[in-house]
Parts: structure tokens; C-alpha cells; sequence
């Protein structure tokens, strides 16, 4: 990556790479699984409308907090948080952001299984197939061949993460992503071009008061948590092998425009093609979860070129997952490493049996365990939920009382200003400072009170 004879050049390096590092991990299934669904559950145009605030505002700060506190402290979280003290509540701060990679990596393999599942059959040319309203619900009935397809995708993971050819899926994904990114208007022009789509296409795009809940608010910032890999840990690793030189606070921009826009454009193929194809029938949106699995197969089949484009579109999905996928996995190893002084076999082995035992749990909880219910939810909707709407704001509130009150609000700022004017420096302070705090505790607590159903939202 470096470049020693051209030092210009290896510094814009340096920063591209980082930002496609990031990217990389960023844009997965949370873009084009995960978007779509919760932006047509929780109110279409409404919910863009509060993701881009809080993105802009929320997001903004945690991705400059994480990355500018790595990059101090040259530590990953655990360590990050250790180097202002030893307390109990530094050891949980640290932990809690280790801890949720390693939930969010099974059931992330379990969707991943699904993905290789579609691409298998839309190379064996299962187009109409596919496109039945009863595939989906019959392929994740069955117990042998979801498990199956969970293991590919999980050996898959771990056996990048051993053999470290990272280097070359990084190199494969440089190609992939930008035709990820074409495919997906080349599909969303389709989709929108659909009869009937329009409607959609306003429901996705044009806020409505009527639609907005408490809900909106608490899905959005579950998903932007997701999607752009902040409030576990991630971001303070990538920010301790940061050199000093690089802008955090432009990266910070260049990350947002780049996952926002894949996630616009995962909303616009597959919203306006649900309305076309259910008729303009809401209900058809409330399909959660398997919205892509369901919707994207119907557009296919009537595209004429389904079975080349079903092909190219989850083998690109595919890549996209899994270079997330192995993110996940990464960080969950090296925290086993750093924490714990196991050796990487050791390491990568523990990370190995969790990510067997959990995603097996969760594969299997659509099928042979589908009596288990946690709080009424399946394994994954429940992992989940855990993971995006509790821990992750209470993760996210430990960075802020971290900073706030033990790091202080001017170790951030001369960290950013090494490399950066740091303009949007005040309205940082006042969101770290008031906002961020109070924000996360009102959706933590309406969260698990909409759960235990003791408010209605
Ligand atoms: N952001 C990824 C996505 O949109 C998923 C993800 C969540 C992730 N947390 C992560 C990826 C941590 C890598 C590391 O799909």
C-alpha cells in the first residue's frame, strides 16, 4: 500500500485506502438487506428523513469520536478505554463495544448462507422458481439446507481470517464494489421504471408526519449503528493504525456519502418494486427481514436477462457480505489476541466455536428451533434487536461519557486538528456533550419498554 519513493502519493494512499478500508467494512447486507426492510417497516420517506439527521449529526460524532480516540491511543477499544483508567467502568466500556462483533457475526452468517444459497440456484437457472411467492418461507424451512449453507459461508469467513489473504479480498472488492454500485442503478432505474412503482418510489423518498413513531427513530439509529460498523469497537481499531497526517474529519464525510448512497440505492430497487408487484398493498412491506430474498427474485424474473442478472447481483452481494463478514470476524479474533494473550490459532478457534454454536442457534430458529422465542422474537430478529437497540446505544453512551467526562471534549479536537481545520468542532462538543447522552438513553429505554410491550409504539 505504501509507496516509499513517492511520498506525495503514498500519503493520498494512505487515505484512500483507509477509506476503503472502512467502506469496505461498512457496506454489507446492512446496506441492501437491512435498509430496505427497516425503511419500509418504519415509515418510508419519514425514516430517510431522521437516518440522514442522525447520520449527519449522531453518526458524524461517534465515527470522528471512535477514530480520533483510536488514533490517540494507538489501541483498539478495550485498550482505547484502559488508557484512561482502570476501573470497572473503563473494563465494561471497552468490553461492551468488543462484545457485540461477536453476536452480530452468526446471525451475519446465517443471512450470509442465504445469499450463497440464491446465487447457487440462479446459476443453476431457478429464475421462476425463485420468483414464487413460497420459495423463500420453503427454503428457510428446511433445516439441512440452511445449516448447510451457514457453514459455507462461516468456513468461508474463518478461513480468510487464517490464511490472512485479506490483502487479496480487499483487491477483489476494489473491483466488486464499484460494480456492486452500477448493478444497483442499473436494477433501481428498473424497479422504479416498473407500473405501479411510482407510488413507491414516494413512500421511500417523501417524508410523511403521519408515519412517525418513536419507533422511526429507534430503528433509525439501530441502523445507522449497523451500517456504518460504529459503536462496536471497529472504527477504534482502524483509527489506531491511522497515520497522523490523514483528515479524519473528511474521511468521516467520504464514509457517510459512500454507505448512504448504496443504502438509497438498495431503497429505490427494492421499495418501488414491492409496490409494484403487491399492487400498491402496504402489507406486502411488513415482510421484515426477507424483503430482499422475496422482492429482487420477482424483478429478476420479469426482467428478461433475470437469470445473468440474479447471478451477477448476489455474487456481488455475496462479496459484499462477506468482506463485512470477515471485518466481524477479524476484530473478534484480535480482541481474543490483545485481551486474553491467546495465540491466533487459539484465537481464531474460539471465535470459530461462537460463531458455530450462536449462528447454528439462529439458522435452525427458522426451522427445527423455531419453538425457541426469545421475548417473542426468533433468534435472529432477537440477536438482533439485542445487539442494535440495547447494546449498541449503551455502547455508543459509554464513548460519550468517555470522552465527556475522562478523555476530555479537547483530546478529540487536537486529535482531529493535527490534520484537519476540525470546522464543525462546536456543534461536536454540544451533540457529545448534551444530545448524544440524553438521545440514547430516551431510545434504550423506549426500546426494551416497546419490547416487554409496556408502551405502545
Ligand atoms: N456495516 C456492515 C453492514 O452494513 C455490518 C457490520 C456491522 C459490520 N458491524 C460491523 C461489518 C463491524 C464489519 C465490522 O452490513
Amino acid at each position: 500500500m505504501s509507496n516509499k519513493t513517492d511520498t506525495k502519493r503514498s500519503n493520498f494512499s494512505g487515505k484512500l485506502g483507509y477509506v476503503l478500508a472502512v467502506a469496505g467494512s461498512a457496506v454489507g447486507l446492512g446496506n441492501i438487506w437491512r435498509f430496505p426492510y427497516l425503511a419500509a417497516k418504519y415509515g418510508g420517506g419519514m425514516f430517510l428523513l431522521v437516518y440522514l439527521i442522525l447520520m449527519l449529526t449522531f453518526g458524524y460524532a461517534m465515527i470522528v469520536s471512535e477514530t480520533a480516540l483510536g488514533r490517540r491511543t494507538g489501541r483498539g477499544p478495550i485498550g482505547a478505554f484502559r488508557a484512561f483508567g482502570n476501573k470497572l467502568r473503563y473494563k465494561f466500556g471497552g468490553w461492551i463495544n468488543a462484545i457485540i462483533p461477536m453476536l452480530i457475526l452468526p446471525y451475519y452468517c446465517t443471512l450470509g448462507g442465504w445469499v450463497i444459497k440464491y446465487l447457487v440456484e440462479y446459476c443453476k437457472g431457478s429464475t421462476a422458481a425463485m420468483a414464487e411467492d413460497t420459495y423463500f418461507t420453503g427454503f428457510i424451512g428446511s433445516a439441512a439446507q440452511t445449516e448447510i449453507y451457514f457453514l459455507i459461508f462461516a468456513v468461508a469467513t474463518v478461513a480468510v481470517v487464517i490464511f490472512g489473504v485479506q490483502k487479496g479480498v480487499e483487491r477483489v472488492s476494489k473491483i466488486m464494489m464499484p460494480a456492486l454500485i452500477v448493478l444497483a442503478v442499473i436494477v433501481a432505474i428498473y424497479s422504479m421504471s416498473l407500473p405501479g412503482a411510482f407510488e413507491g418510489v414516494k413512500y421511500f423518498l417523501v417524508p410523511n408526519f403521519k408515519n412517525f413513531s418513536i419507533m422511526t427513530v429507534v430503528a433509525a439509529l439501530g441502523q445507522m449503528f449497523y451500517s456504518l460498523s460504529i459503536a462496536m469497537g471497529i472504527l477504534y481499531t482502524y483509527g489506531s493504525y491511522l497515520k497522523r497526517d490523514v483528515d479524519i474529519e473528511k474521511t468521516t464525510t467520504q464514509i457517510e456519502i459512500f454507505d448512504t448512497s448504496i443504502a438509497i440505492l438498495a431503497g429505490l430497487m427494492i421499495i418501488p418494486a414491492v409496490f409494484a408487484f403487491s399492487g400498491g398493498n402496504p402489507d406486502a412491506l411488513n415482510a421484515g427481514p426477507s424483503l430482499m430474498f422475496v422482492t429482487i427474485p420477482k424483478v429478476f424474473e420479469s426482467m428478461g436477462f433475470g437469470t445473468a442478472a440474479g447471478i451477477v447481483f448476489f455474487l456481488l452481494v455475496f462479496f459484499a457480505a462477506l468482506t463485512s463478514s470477515i471485518s466481524l470476524a477479524e476484530t473478534t479474533v484480535s480482541t481474543f489476541q490483545d485481551e486474553l494473550g491467546w495465540g491466533r490459532v487459539k484465537s481464531t478457534i474460539a471465535t470459530t466455536v461462537i460463531l458455530v454454536g450462536l449462528g447454528t442457534v439462529t439458522t435452525l430458529g427458522f426451522n427445527a428451533l423455531d419453538f425457541i422465542k426469545i421475548l417473542g422474537m426468533g433468534a435472529l430478529d432477537f440477536f438482533d434487536f439485542v445487539t442494535n437497540s440495547v447494546m449498541m446505544p449503551i455502547s455508543a453512551l459509554c464513548t460519550c461519557l468517555l470522552i465527556v467526562y475522562s478523555a476530555g471534549l479537547k483530546t478529540v479536537g487536537d486529535e482531529v486538528k493535527l490534520s484537519s481545520k476540525f470546522k464543525r468542532e462546536k456543534l461536536y462538543n454540544f451533540f457529545m456533550k448534551y444530545l448524544a447522552p440524553i438521545c440514547m438513553i430516551i431510545i434504550l429505554l423506549s426500546s426494551v419498554a416497546n419490547v416487554f410491550g409496556w408502551i405502545k409504539m
